[in-house]
């Protein structure tokens, strides 16, 4: 097999194909070499001393672990000096993050979840870095909030690395969706897969289903619906698969179809579900959508939702297009 690395591909898209410019093609370079670090810290554990709580809480009321600060870490400083951002936002602080003066700056914006799925860290269950990339306004000057609250249409690439059995890197710059997979001895991330499709057909869902008594009837419908397997209106028996980790049960769907759900629910009204719109829920609808298949709120699709703020929430429905569109059609008919 003809190897090729994750910089010839890109350097191919940007020569060839005419469809990275250069300084994107630099950022992405950037953030699956930050990404490379903290695969070697979460495959170190225990013996890097980087696991367990950092005792600190994030913008969203969660525990930090040490190694979600970490990781955070290991991003910024591998993005601030290139020359190729304006501006960078993250799951785990609060404000945006600008880039010092001593740096010159860049045409891009990059938002991260810099470790996704953090209760699986101690438990050595895969985990992974959810990305997106946006263009800065025209003009800009001193970059603010404002500046990042673009729908997720507006994203130039997104993508996530997975610390797995192997490390991966799925990457869309809205030309498709290729894997990549990190070659520990050589250091190098290798094409491994090319334009991944969604499969249309699926029997696998994933949702929290400790929630269940919490769920709004769109959701309840739908789920009675999966779970009368052969004898209910579907006709086919279903399976369930929960990770936890957002990162996982995505990549999962992208290679054999399937669901993902976080609904909004009755706990907290006001919330509009669990994930995070700019830096969970928009690059994995891009990638998603890139693939083949669908990413909703339940009412409208994710990528067309304007956002209002940084750390804003959104329900999410997202994997094999006939059952986003399912259990979507169920909440337009409420
Ligand atoms: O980032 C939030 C997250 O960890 C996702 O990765 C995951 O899908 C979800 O939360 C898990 O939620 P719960 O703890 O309700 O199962
Ligand atoms: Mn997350």
């Amino acid at each position: 097999m003809k190897r090729i690395s994750l910089t010839q591909y890109l350097v191919e898209e940007q020569r060839l194909n005419n469809n990275i410019p250069a300084e994107l093609r630099l950022l992405i370079e950037v953030v699956a070499r930050a990404c490379k670090t903290i695969s070697h810290a979460v495959g170190k554990g225990a013996l890097g001393e980087v696991l367990g709580s950092a005792e600190t809480e994030n913008i969203q009321g969660e525990v930090q672990k040490k190694l979600d600060i970490l990781s955070n870490e290991i991003l910024l400083e591998a993005n601030e000096w290139g020359g190729h951002l304006a501006a960078m936002a993250s799951e785990e602080m609060e404000s945006i993050h600008l880039i010092p003066n001593r740096y010159p700056k860049g045409e891009y914006m990059l938002l991260f979840d810099p470790l996704d799925g953090s209760s699986n860290i101690d438990i050595n269950v895969t985990i992974g870095t959810i990305f997106s990339v946006l263009k800065a306004p025209e003009g800009m000057g001193t970059p603010t909030e404002q500046d990042f609250l673009q729908p997720g249409s507006k994203q130039v690439a997104a993508g996530y690395a997975i610390y797995g059995p192997q490390t991966m890197l799925i990457l869309t710059t809205g030309q498709g969706v290729n894997c990549f997979t990190l070659d520990r001895e050589m250091g190098s991330w290798v094409l491994t897969q090319r334009h991944m499709q969604i499969p249309a057909e699926t029997q696998e869902y994933a949702i929290n289903a400790s929630n269940a008594r919490h769920w709004y009837p769109p959701v309840s419908r739908y789920i009675n619906e999966l779970l009368a397997g052969t004898e209910g209106p579907r006709g086919k028996n279903f399976n369930t698969r929960w990770i936890a980790a957002m990162v996982t049960d995505v990549h999962r769907i992208l290679n054999r179809g399937g669901i993902f759900m976080y609904p909004a629910d009755a706990r907290e009204p006001d919330k509009a579900g669990k994930l995070r719109l700019m830096y969970e829920a928009n690059p994995m609808a891009m990638l998603v959508e890139q693939a083949g298949g669908a990413a909703t709120n339940g009412k409208q699709r994710i990528l067309d939702i304007q956002p209002e703020k940084l750390h804003q929430r959104v329900a999410v429905f997202l994997g094999s297009k006939s059952e986003v569109e399912r259990v979507t059609s169920y909440h337009e008919s409420q």
